[in-house]
């Protein structure tokens, strides 16, 4: 089976790391995200990767410029401008000539999703598309996903106002769509799946839903970006043995449960607790990072406190005693 993944958007949420950097190349504990979902899909057995591009696309090409990303073949489909989500289905799918039953992907989502049973379900229900779901505690950030008994879709409704969802189940960003979809989707302009193609697909009785509550997280926000990489580490919630703390760096201050790239420098003095700290970034002595990412090849000076997911973009230099509580600071 060929997946489309969509990866073209500004990740918006992310900046300033993502001024330069789309959300899909940032790394997750030493590799691109772009690089875990790959992984995931080609343990569930797909055969090549559509990335569907939009912004950036240079960076992708440039980093797997042989056209393989984890030994899975990749298409590239490069939209002449932003189509939204379906748009960018269709632009995506018709460059790569699929005409078959396909998957598509939110390329900034990681999960554990069996996709096998995903597409097994989709199978014996018959629908034109089969979305995976999963609850959360504040469905408002999401797609909000009520369904009948048989998992039949009956409604679709994309960021509904806090307190206003009738199921705490969201799409979860994983698809499998028939290709009659796509002759659904309007030709070369902005369509927003979540917004049109999904709510007709829904009143048609083609849209069903797969409920697993499968490890996921959507890495779009400051927060979760580093909750992703967290759950990553040894002792943390994926269970695995990532040790965050990558062999090149140098360490002479304190680290706690941080993911710290590669070729960083943490001095005398320092103390690194809860973030990320991405490749060549220099925490001078003294200097506090709480809860906040630091980007790549950034110092932060003497003596500063970067707190509560305050986010630090690419060569910034923060001034010795710089106090930034929920900030953010990009090159000037
Ligand atoms: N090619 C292309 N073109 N990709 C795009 C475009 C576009 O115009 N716009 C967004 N994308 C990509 C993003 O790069 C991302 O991988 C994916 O589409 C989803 O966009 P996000 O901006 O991350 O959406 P979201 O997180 O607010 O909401 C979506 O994901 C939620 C689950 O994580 C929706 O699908 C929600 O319904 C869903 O619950
Ligand atoms: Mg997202």
């Amino acid at each position: 089976m060929r997946a489309v993944v969509l990866v073209g958007g500004f990740g918006t949420r992310l900046q300033p790391l993502t001024l330069d950097t789309p959300k899909q190349m940032l790394p997750i504990v030493g590799k691109p995200m772009i690089e875990h979902v790959v992984e995931h899909l080609s343990k569930h057995g797909i055969t090549e990767v559509v990335l569907s591009l939009g912004f950036a696309p240079d960076v992708f090409q440039a980093t797997y410029p042989d056209g393989y990303c984890n030994e899975v073949p990749i298409h590239y489909a490069i939209e002449p401008e932003p189509l939204d989500t379906a748009g960018a289905i269709r632009f995506a799918a018709e460059s790569a000539n699929i005409k078959e039953t396909f998957l598509v992907l939110n390329g900034d989502v990681l999960t554990d999703l069996d996709i096998k049973k995903l597409v097994d379900f989709h199978k014996e229900t018959k629908a034109k598309a089969s979305i995976h779901l999963i609850p959360v505690e504040d469905p408002s950030r999401y797609g909000v996903v009520p369904t009948d008994q048989s998992g039949r879709v009956t409604g679709f409704i994309e960021k509904p106002p806090h307190g206003k969802s009738p199921t705490n189940w969201i799409n979860a960003g994983t698809y499998v769509l028939e290709p009659s979809v796509l002759k659904q989707i309007p030709i070369g302009q902005r369509v927003s799946v979540e917004k049109e193609t999904f709510p007709a697909l829904a009143a048609e009785s083609q849209l069903f839903a797969f409920k697993s509550e499968t490890y996921w997280i959507d890495t779009g926000t400051p927060a979760t970006y580093m909750q992703a990489q967290i759950d990553l580490l040894e002792g943390g919630v994926r269970g695995n043995s990532h040790k965050g703390v990558d062999p090149t760096s140098l360490i002479n201050g304190e680290v706690a449960e941080s993911v710290i790239g590669a070729d960083v420098v943490i001095e005398k003095g320092a103390r690194i607790e809860r973030s990320v700290i991405l490749k060549g970034a220099k925490i001078e002595q003294g200097a506090v990072v709480s809860n906040s990412i630091i980007g790549f090849d950034s110092h932060i000076g003497q003596n500063a406190a970067i707190r509560s997911l305050s986010v630090i973009g690419h060569r910034v230099q923060v001034p010795n005693g710089t106090e930034l509580n929920g900030m953010t600071m990009a090159e000037s």
